[in-house]
């Protein structure tokens, strides 16, 4: 039998290039080597509650970036995560072995209330537990996450064992399954790239649009005139030439080194092998826009699998903990 990978991710809206590099294009491939469920984890999204108002426009470009991008309801399962309700009762049943002093440690969480101290909610506390309920529903044994997740499936790992030492084997130690890419950088060239910063390119935006993203890029700090050496080994745009021009990029490096090429022939050539490669994945985006009433009955059809599956782990779950 096929491994089980979980995945979820936050409804963000329509994905960037650091979505795509870092979890997206990972996703595609382990469909087809796993049994595979994704899930937009909507509840999740509420212990920051400035979300909500764009909730459901941003779970809908989400899936319309996730399908364009390759990801085949055939093959996996995707579902948004309030639809399976199931997760919310598996929640508080697992809150019931969870010692506070864990979750108060998690380094996420100490980030987060400095970050929304007006808003440091219960729900917010149990945030790595929602995220347990979400893999051990499914029994995943396989996680891929980026590293800042780690803390989360550690924790995770220890409610399994905690649950299976009280209650008897019921559940697998799920295990993260890094992915290869490494964090990708933002246009301002220090952090992550994400939404938030406003430091992202948007997989979605037209050929012309992504040009004038890459444009804004920050390169080499040390290079302030065209005929100033460059050094491709410090800079951002040199890095997203490696994820987008692989057979380009010595000969890029090297015309940089020489101040053959300047950051703006660079971020050229970035930005149309971007969009040589995003070109089949706008093509079907816009095809999957086309068709709304496509996405609803996938993600239907998701949850209702998916909801075969949470009802049996809740039945076991409920008499293991002398519910039944
Ligand atoms: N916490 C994850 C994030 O912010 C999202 C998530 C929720 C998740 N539930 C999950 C990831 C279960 C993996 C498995 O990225």
């Amino acid at each position: 039998m096929k491994q089980r990978v979980f995945s979820g991710a936050r409804p963000t809206g329509r994905q960037h290039l650091g979505n795509y590099l870092g979890a997206i294009r990972n996703y595609v491939a382990l469909q087809n080597e796993y049994d595979c469920i994704y899930s937009v984890v909507d509840i999740h999204a509420l212990t920051s509650l400035e979300d909500t108002k764009q909730l459901q426009s941003n779970i809908y470009e989400m899936m319309l970036d996730w399908l364009a991008a390759g990801l085949d309801p055939k093959k996996c399962i995707l579902f948004v995560q309030s639809h399976v309700p199931e997760v919310m009762e598996l929640f508080t049943l697992l809150g019931m072995v969870t010692p506070l002093s864990w979750l108060l440690r998690v380094p996420t969480f100490k980030d987060k209330a400095k970050l929304q101290p007006h808003n440091v909610n219960y729900g917010l506390v149990g945030y790595p537990v929602l995220m347990t309920a979400d893999i051990v529903l499914y029994k995943a044994e396989a996680i891929p996450v980026g590293e800042d997740q780690l803390p989360h499936l550690e924790l995770a790992r220890e409610i399994v064992r905690r649950f299976n030492n009280m209650f008897g084997d019921t559940f697998p130690e799920p295990l993260a399954k890094l992915t290869a890419f490494p964090m990708v950088v933002g246009l301002d060239g220090k952090d992550k790239m994400s939404k938030q910063l406003g430091n992202h390119i948007e997989l979605a935006l037209t050929p012309e649009e992504t040009l004038e993203r890459v444009k804004t890029a920050v390169t080499d700090p040390a290079r302030r005139y065209r005929r100033d050496p460059g050094h491709p080994e410090v800079c951002n745009v040199y890095r997203l030439q490696q994820y987008f021009n692989e057979l380009k990029t010595s000969g890029i490096a090297e015309k940089c080194r020489q101040a053959e090429i300047g950051c703006v022939d660079c971020k050229e050539l970035l930005a149309e092998a971007i969009n040589k490669d995003l070109a089949p994945f706008r093509e079907r985006r816009q095809a999957l826009a086309a068709m709304p009433e496509y996405v609803t009955k996938v993600l239907a059809d998701g949850a209702a699998r998916a909801g075969v599956i949470a009802r049996k782990t809740l039945v076991e779950v409920k008499e293991r903990m002398g519910l039944d």
